[in-house]
């Protein structure tokens, strides 16, 4: 596989969004709600560049993909939803591509009237969502390459990889 962007570089780059985010929710309440399972790597080190002591971690599980192609529908643990009535949400992704798993979030989420929904994503593939989703916090525009590691798998593998690799195959 090949490196696409390095540990280094994801470091940087989580402190700049830290200090972005925290600017721009200084002196209010507002929820860290991560996308499981890809936002657990990425998020977790996010988190700790939040410069607050009134956000609140939360996390919910949303899945359209099977290996390298999205499946169109997606699946979500319905749970409490009605838990982010009237909360400041900050929703925190792995990665934007067709722009389904959001769409369909942020429809759920209008019904339970939060206060506020903003996105933040490491990763963007700007090309393929074409503005569907608007993400207000953006790591990386990347193209159209599947990729995987800290936290982004391919079949629930390689999410351990420090770096993010370019997935071209079983074979390695
Ligand atoms: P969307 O619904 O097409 O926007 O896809 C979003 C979800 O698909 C993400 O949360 C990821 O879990 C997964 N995904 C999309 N592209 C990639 C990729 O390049 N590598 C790993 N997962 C991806
Ligand atoms: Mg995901």
């Amino acid at each position: 596989m090949k490196t696409l962007i390095s540990a280094e570089e994801l470091k940087k780059r989580v402190k700049e969004l830290g200090k972005q985010i925290s600017e721009d929710y200084e002196g209010k309440e507002f929820t860290f709600l991560l996308v499981l399972k890809g936002s657990t790597i990425f998020g977790a080190d996010l988190f700790r560049e939040i410069k607050s002591h009134r956000v609140e971690l939360d996390c919910i599980r949303l899945s359209s993909y099977k290996g390298t192609k999205s499946t169109g529908s997606v699946s979500m643990d319905h749970g409490e939803l009605a838990r982010f009535e009237g909360r400041n949400l900050l929703v925190v992704e792995d990665i934007v591509d067709t722009g389904t798993t959001l769409s369909f979030f942020l429809k759920e989420l209008e019904k339970v009237k939060p206060e506020s929904v903003r996105i933040c994503s490491l990763f963007e593939k700007k090309k393929v969502n074409q503005g569907k989703v608007k993400v207000d916090y953006l790591g990386f525009d990347i193209g159209n390459e599947f990729i995987v590691g800290y936290g982004l798998d391919y079949n629930q593998k390689y999410r351990n990889l420090p770096d993010i690799e370019i997935y071209e195959g079983e074979n390695d």
